[in-house]
Order: C-alpha cells, then sequence, then structure tokens
C-alpha cells in the first residue's frame, strides 16, 4: 500500500493546530463518514508516519485518542482496526476541509413560541432613555461593593471559611423584610435564587402541573407569563380596575394567581388593603396560591410604604419575590422568594434539581453589604435621587406632548405609564421613538388578549434630569406637537 490513506489524510504543518490534533479529526470524520469502513486496518503507526512525513509520537498520540473514544481498536502487536460494531450515524458526507453546514436541533414548542413572542424586549446596544425596570448603574457604590466582594472571595477559601454562614444572607435579608416590608419570614424560609425571574420558574415548577390555570394581571408582567407558560400551564389574563386585579366570578378555578401588588407591573398602581384582604380570602376559599412579585418595592415616594400581601397571609400560601437587580444594579442576579415553612426543603431539592443556585461568595457579599447598613443608605438616596426623576418626567413628558397622554404618578417604583389620549397604534409610536432615539415600550403589548388602552411605557430611574428634558422632548417632537 503506496498511499493507503490517499484523500483521507491532509496534514497542514502551518496551521496552529497541531498535527496530532488534525491526524485524529481527519481520521475520526473518516471513520464516521464511512470513508474508513469497520474491519479495515490503518498502517502500522512507525509506517503512517513515514508516510505521512510525521513523528512517529504524532501518529501514537492520534491513534491513542481514537481508540480511547472507541473509533478503532488497537492491540499489541497488530495494525490498528476500525472499530467493528462502531454504529455508524447517518452523516452526510462533505468534501475534506469544508466544514460541515450547520444543523439546528428540533426546536420544542415552549421554544418556538418564546421566540415569537414580544418578550423578552430586545434592545441593541447600551440602554437608551427611557428603557424601563432599570436602576441607575451610575450611582451605585461600585469600589464599595468591590470590597465586599474581595472580602468574600478572600474568605471563601476553605481554610479561611469559618464555620458554616451559609444564612448570613437569609438572615440580613429577612430582618430587612421584616421591618421594612412588613413580611412574616424566619432566614431559612428565603430561597435565594440567581434572580426574580428565576424564583418564579421554580414556584411554578413546584406548584404547578400541565394544565393547571394560573391568573396573571392584564397588563402584567410578561416574564411571568413565559415562566408559568413552561411549567404547562394555562394562563388567563385578568383584568385590573384601580386598585389591581378584579375577581370577577369565573368558571375556572386557578391553581396560581401572580400580582404585583406593591406597584402593580406596568401601571404603577397600588393595591389597596381591602383589595388584598379580598384576593387573599379568594385565594383560601378556592385553594389557590399566590406569587407576590415585589420586583421594585423598596422605593417608595409617596405616604407610606403598604405592608406586603405575604405579611397579611396567615394561611402559608404567598410566595413573596424579590430582587436585588432593581434596588442595587441589574448585574447583581440574585433574587429570592420566601416560601410557606412547610416547603423550605421542597425547594432547596428543587433548586439543586434545577441549578437555580447563588454562589455562597457572592452572597456572603451582599450579605456584608446589607449588614454595614450601606444597602440601606443607597435605597434612601436612590429613592430622593428617583423620586426627583419621577417628578420631572410627569411634568417633562405632559409639557412637551402639550397633554397628548395622561400620566398618573406612580407612588414607588422606578417606571411610569403614559396613557394615549387618543386611541393611537402605540407599537408604530414606539418603533418611531426607537427611530428617533428614545426607548418606550407599548403598553399594548402587556396585555393578554386585546389591549383596553393604549400608552408608552417609560423607565425614569435610570436616566438623569437633563437625559428626562432631551428624552421628553423627543417624545413630543415624534409624537407631533
Ligand atoms: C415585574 C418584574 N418582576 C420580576 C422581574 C425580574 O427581575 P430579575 O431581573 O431579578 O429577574 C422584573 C424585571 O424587569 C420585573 O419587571
Amino acid at each position: 500500500m503506496a498511499r493507503p490513506l490517499a484523500g483521507v489524510i491532509d496534514l497542514d504543518g502551518g496551521k496552529s493546530t497541531p498535527l496530532a490534533r488534525q491526524l485524529y479529526e481527519q481520521l475520526r470524520s473518516a471513520i464516521a463518514d464511512g470513508r474508513l469502513p469497520q474491519g479495515d486496518r490503518l498502517p502500522a503507526s512507525r509506517m503512517l508516519a513515514r508516510q505521512l512525513d510525521i513523528s512517529r509520537n504524532t501518529v501514537s498520540a492520534a491513534i491513542d485518542q481514537l481508540a480511547a473514544e472507541g473509533y478503532l481498536d488497537v492491540a499489541r502487536g497488530r495494525r490498528p482496526a476500525i472499530a467493528a460494531g462502531f454504529v455508524r450515524l447517518p452523516v452526510v458526507p462533505v468534501a475534506h476541509g469544508q466544514p460541515a453546514a450547520p444543523a439546528r436541533p428540533r426546536l420544542s414548542r415552549w421554544a418556538r413560541r418564546i421566540g415569537q413572542s414580544d418578550w423578552p424586549f430586545r434592545y441593541e446596544g447600551i440602554p437608551r432613555p427611557f428603557a424601563p425596570g432599570l436602576a441607575d448603574a451610575r450611582e451605585f457604590p461600585h469600589d464599595l461593593w468591590a470590597r465586599c466582594l474581595r472580602r468574600a472571595a478572600r474568605n471563601s477559601h476553605p481554610r479561611r471559611r469559618r464555620g458554616h454562614n451559609r444564612l448570613a444572607l437569609q438572615e440580613a435579608l429577612a430582618r430587612h423584610l421584616v421591618e421594612h416590608r412588613g413580611v412574616r419570614t424566619e432566614p431559612r424560609q428565603i430561597i435565594v435564587t440567581p434572580s426574580a425571574q428565576a424564583a418564579i420558574e421554580l414556584i411554578a415548577r413546584v406548584t404547578l402541573d400541565a394544565g393547571d390555570i394560573a391568573w396573571l394581571e392584564s397588563p402584567g408582567y410578561g416574564g411571568a407569563r413565559v415562566a408559568l407558560e413552561a411549567a404547562g400551564a394555562e394562563v388567563v389574563g385578568m383584568p385590573l380596575d384601580r386598585s389591581g386585579l378584579v375577581l370577577a366570578k369565573r368558571k375556572e378555578r386557578p391553581r396560581l394567581i401572580f400580582v404585583t401588588p406593591s406597584h402593580q407591573y406596568p401601571t404603577g398602581r397600588l393595591m389597596p388593603i381591602d383589595r388584598r384582604l379580598e384576593l387573599l380570602r379568594f385565594a383560601r376559599i378556592i385553594g389557590a396560591a399566590l406569587i407576590e412579585d415585589d420586583y421594585d418595592g423598596e422605593f417608595h415616594y409617596d405616604g407610606q410604604p403598604v405592608a406586603s400581601l405575604q405579611g397579611l397571609d396567615g394561611t402559608g400560601r404567598v410566595f413573596y419575590v424579590g430582587t436585588f437587580s432593581k434596588a442595587m444594579v441589574a448585574d447583581i442576579r440574585v433574587g429570592y422568594t420566601v416560601v410557606p415553612e412547610s416547603l423550605v426543603e421542597t425547594f432547596e431539592i428543587a433548586q439543586r434539581h434545577t441549578g437555580q443556585l447563588v454562589s455562597e461568595t457572592l452572597q456572603d457579599a451582599l450579605a456584608e453589604f446589607m449588614d454595614d447598613g450601606a444597602y440601606a443608605a443607597h435605597i434612601r438616596r436612590m429613592t430622593r435621587l428617583y423620586r426627583a426623576r419621577r417628578d420631572r418626567m410627569v411634568q417633562a413628558v405632559a409639557a412637551e406632548t402639550r397633554d397628548a397622554f395622561v400620566v398618573e404618578p406612580p407612588a414607588g417604583g422606578m417606571q411610569l405609564v403614559a396613557r394615549c389620549r387618543l386611541r393611537q397604534d402605540d407599537r408604530r409610536l414606539c418603533a418611531r421613538l426607537a427611530e428617533a432615539g428614545v426607548t418606550a415600550r407599548p403598553l399594548s403589548s402587556h396585555y393578554i388578549g386585546p389591549a383596553a388602552e393604549r400608552g408608552l411605557f417609560l423607565g425614569f430611574a435610570a436616566w438623569t434630569e437633563k437625559e428626562i428634558d432631551i428624552g421628553a422632548r423627543i417624545i413630543g417632537r415624534v409624537c407631533g406637537r
């Protein structure tokens, strides 16, 4: 056999890929696509090295790797054979040296659906005014946070870890939530997750079976809809009035109800105490669980903050959800849920099964940030700043658009809705604003089913008053006033 592997092996010493790797890859693809049939033998390694003008060690390295992966049978004193019993996959032969055409695995129904939905909203490049849901990262005490991270990383060394401090963040959070949000919890009831979205996912998995009905505010939070549907739920959009979700008489019985009572998402309205009690009573009667998403509940501008729904409930059916991505910065990637005492273990197991875990080092850093008072100080400072920005935004949008919109100042939170007075196409308006440099989300896209109202959903927290003035002027110009 003068050139037994002609047309199969073509090594290039000028490439950065080592020769052993090139030989391994070329032999492997020739075996996989049948150019080297099962049972055939390769030349002896000394011979192959000579034919290919490479070292014998290089040949042996490639052969050993192929033998370890089951492509070749090697036995002392015999030439390597293409493994019999090797199941050849239906590989489309490709011309040697050409990359295979990229193949796309078949997508699940869920993946196909999320690809078509509006959620999550995608923005190109860096965020622009008035992208909702963003904290002002420019105002965050990055140096202080970096010190907490550095110290926690240093102490994460096993010799330095003093005893069992896994509950440090849960303890700091429990103190904060009991005092400031009226939540009833023991530290161990707090399940720390990589985001509020992850917490909602986890609750949906633990409480819902395929076909169960879940109620969601409409307009409401698209992320919750995605999470509930991923768990197989049939999501029903519930109408709102000024007090929040309306408990209309309906035939179907929800197993889970998702609400944002502190600042309804996206309208910003507060659910008053009588509606909260009515909701809890209803859930108790029909045996439903509730998710209370308190995503930006730290920021209150007018009057006293209303205590959480979870704190009003004496029956252990409310899952309270929070996140650090609004109170601190989006990149923190830590959220949490307070779960009923009886479900702590179930959630801990579910969390391990789904991999929704948060690094202990990051948890320790956050615990220190809270224990030192840095977290509370940051919230106090941001509350003053965001309140002024909210006021500026309300006034600037009204002035620049000559009252084409109705803007209700939200009592808290980081975003507001400017409702169109005329029945305009808010999606087209948002597209025109995007071309002019302003980000706004159409209110209509937050509805499940037909939209009752149209408008612009605008974030004010992340933008300075000067940026707010400029953005409002653009809105005024685009709206033709
Ligand atoms: C209403 C609401 N809930 C939850 C979240 C999710 O927060 P996280 O970033 O922690 O996933 C968001 C994010 O925008 C939100 O607007």
